[in-house]
C-alpha cells in the first residue's frame, strides 16, 4: 500500500479559478500562522495586476490542487505575494516546478526584477528562493508583528 503522497502523477501548472478556492484555502490554512482569508484570494482573482497559478496533480484519476502561487506584475517588476504546497506533497519538487513556471511567465512579459518577503525562520522557503538565485537585499524588522522579514530580490536578466 503506497502512501497518498507517493502515488500522484501528471503535474500541471494552470491559472487559478474560483473553483480551486476551497482547496487553495485549505492549503493556505495548513501552511501559515496568519493565513489569507477566502476573500483575499477572491480579491486577487479580480485584481488586474495579480497573477495566480495552481499546481495540479492526479491521484487515482482525481484532480487535486497541490499548491499555488500569487504574484503581481507592476511597473516592470514582479512581487511574489504567496506560495504554498499542501503539507502532504512537500519536498517533491512541486514548489520548484511552480516557481520555475512563474519565472518563465515573468521573463516572457519582460520583467527584470522579482521581489518577495519571507519570515527569517522559514528555512524551507529561504532555501528554495536562494537556489533560484534570490539574494537578501534588506531586513524589515518585526514586519510580521512577531518576526523579521527578509526582503529578497532576483535579477531575471542574470538567471
Ligand atoms: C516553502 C515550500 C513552498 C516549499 O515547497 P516544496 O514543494 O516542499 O519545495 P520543493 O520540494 O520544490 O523544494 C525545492 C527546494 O526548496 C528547499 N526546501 C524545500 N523544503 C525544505 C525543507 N523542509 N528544509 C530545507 N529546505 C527545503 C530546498 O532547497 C529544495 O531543493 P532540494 O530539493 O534540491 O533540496 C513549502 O515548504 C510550503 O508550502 N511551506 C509553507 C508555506 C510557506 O512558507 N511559503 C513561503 C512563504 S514566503
Amino acid at each position: 500500500m503506497h502512501a497518498l503522497k507517493d502515488i500522484w502523477k501528471d503535474v500541471t501548472i494552470l491559472p487559478m479559478t474560483r473553483d480551486d478556492l476551497d482547496e487553495v484555502v485549505r492549503i493556505e490554512t495548513a501552511s501559515f500562522r496568519q493565513p489569507w482569508s477566502r476573500r483575499q484570494f477572491e480579491i486577487e482573482l479580480k485584481n488586474p495586476v495579480s497573477h495566480q497559478y495552481i499546481v495540479r496533480i492526479s491521484i487515482n484519476n482525481r484532480q487535486r490542487v497541490a499548491g499555488y502561487i500569487i504574484f503581481w506584475l507592476i511597473h516592470g517588476e514582479a512581487h511574489i505575494l504567496n506560495i504554498a504546497i499542501h503539507p502532504l506533497f512537500r519536498k517533491r519538487g512541486l514548489a520548484r516546478r511552480l516557481l520555475e513556471a512563474s519565472l518563465d511567465i515573468m521573463k516572457k512579459k519582460g520583467i527584470d526584477e522579482v521581489y518577495l518577503e519571507v519570515r527569517r525562520s522559514n528555512e524551507p522557503a529561504i532555501n528554495l528562493y536562494t537556489s533560484f538565485g534570490f539574494e537578501l537585499i534588506y531586513i524589515r524588522e518585526m514586519y510580521y508583528g512577531d518576526e523579521d522579514a527578509l526582503v529578497m530580490r532576483l535579477n531575471l536578466g542574470d538567471s
